[in-house]
């Protein structure tokens, strides 16, 4: 039963998601509401869920899903007319797998699975080593490893797999940063403006390949989706570019805080560095523990279709769940002294990739970046160490995503 009484959780969640102190370490908060009111009903509209139990069950359960998330216009006091007219482009992005329940789900993400599977990621290893060490050999001396290395690593990787020129990623990337602030949690009107132009670059973009490819397919998985396309039944146009537009936004700035954030675990447990470089085997429960310990995605979240009774507390259909993926990864419940760093434990895997059918489909290539990143940074350097002097590295103003501004390094 939620014991409102003794803890405040909407101050909490204030400080998690709005002050930089709350979330440089939002865990001592996180532990706060996870123990005292697994189920709170907040201020601002939604039902929160923080221990890992009760987070997988809102993900899987079918009594839960996206939903039509309501007229997102009304959000923001604008008619249909006014939103639709001011942001043309953004129905591509809401027709993405990510965003829809089945049987349209189950649809796109058949279409596309088959290029995620743990087989064909192993397949792609050796590629996911050649673009890790170009970034590497132009690392020297001091470095910001989130510029350097952590961002354009899973846009070169996901870049190559679709089939996007490297010259175009580039100038992609900004605007993709941009696009996925629509992720966000209740994003203001300025973001979702800047997001809808950047989206439009994307889109504008998108089609240019997208005609190229259709004149002269290859064999990426453009091609691959263009050829789906026009056999007609099975995916449009608008799903075609949502699609492209996801698998190439997703991954990108979610395993750049994989990278990020991950590196600054080890930087603050020496030890456990140290043991990491000496016992390669470990490399595996590392991921995990990386993943687990200050998840790139802290919020995930569904809306209930039926009535539903949590801990005591009933819950009317149609009400939205925010599931605290970063609380339910410290849950004593699961997880033994879960504020202990350990590279080498063994137990239930994080929440850090949702669960249920939207479980992340590009989990196997992001522990494989992830793994091949940190081998070969201790390959190449005998020393990785902090060169942030007094000011320790500051997250990112976000709130799903959840990961560092920049991470400056001294390697050698
Ligand atoms: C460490 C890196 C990553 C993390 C932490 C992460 C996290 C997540 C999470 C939490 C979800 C579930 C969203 C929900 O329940 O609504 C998700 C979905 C998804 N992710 Fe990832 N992701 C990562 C990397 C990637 C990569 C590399 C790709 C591939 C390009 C990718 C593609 C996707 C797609 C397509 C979905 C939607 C799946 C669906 O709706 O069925 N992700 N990811």
């Amino acid at each position: 039963m939620t014991d409102t009484t003794a803890v405040d959780v909407d101050a909490l969640l204030a400080e998690i998601f709005l002050t930089p102190e709350g979330k440089s370490d939002p865990y001592p908060r996180y532990a706060a509401i996870r123990e005292r009111a697994p189920v709170f009903r907040s201020g601002l509209g939604f039902v929160v869920v923080a221990r890992y139990d009760d987070c997988q069950l809102v993900l899987r359960d079918p009594r839960f899903g996206k939903g039509e998330g309501g007229p997102i216009w009304e959000t923001y006091g604008l008619t249909e007319a006014e939103w639709r007219a001011r942001f043309p482009d953004l129905e591509a992005q809401s027709r993405s797998m990510l965003g829809l329940d089945p049987p349209d789900h189950t649809r796109l993400r058949r279409l596309v699975a088959k290029a995620f599977t743990p087989r064909t990621v192993e397949n792609l290893r050796p590629k996911i080593v050649r673009l890790t060490d170009e970034l590497l050999d132009e690392m020297h001396g001091a470095v910001d490893v989130i510029s350097a290395l952590a961002l354009p690593l899973p846009m070169a990787v996901i870049g190559e797999m679709l089939g996007i020129p490297a010259s175009e990623r580039a100038a992609l990337q900004p605007h993709v940063r941009a696009a996925a602030q629509m992720l966000e949690f209740d994003p203001s009107l300025e973001l979702v403006d800047a997001a809808s132009s950047a989206n439009d670059v994307i889109v504008e973009h998108l089609e240019v390949l997208i005609a190229e490819r259709r004149a002269e397919p290859t064999d990426d998985l453009l091609s691959e989706l263009i050829h789906v396309e026009e056999q007609g039944d099975q995916l449009s146009h608008t799903e075609l570019i949502a699609t492209v537009m996801l698998l190439f936004g997703a991954g990108f700035e979610t395993t750049t805080n994989l990278i990020g954030n991950g590196l600054l675990a080890l930087l603050d447990h020496p030890d456990e560095l140290r043991r990491l470089r000496d016992d390669r085997s470990l490399m595996k429960t590392a991921i995990e523990e990386l993943l687990r310990w200050d998840s790139p995605v802290q919020i995930d979240g569904r809306m209930v279709f039926e009535d539903v009774d949590l801990h005591g507390e009933s819950v009317a259909a149609g009400e939205q769940f925010v599931t605290l993926l970063g609380a339910a990864n410290r849950d004593p419940r699961m997880f033994d002294e879960p504020d202990r760093f350990d590279v080498g434990r063994v137990g239930p895997a994080p929440m850090s990739f949702g669960a249920g059918i939207h479980f992340c489909l590009g989990a196997a290539l992001a522990r494989a970046e992830g793994h091949v990143v940190f081998d070969r940074l201790l390959d190449r350097f005998s020393i990785i160490e902090p060169a942030w002097g007094d000011t320790r590295p500051v997250y990112r103003d976000t709130i799903v995503l959840h990961g560092l501004e920049s991470l400056p390094v001294r390697v050698g």
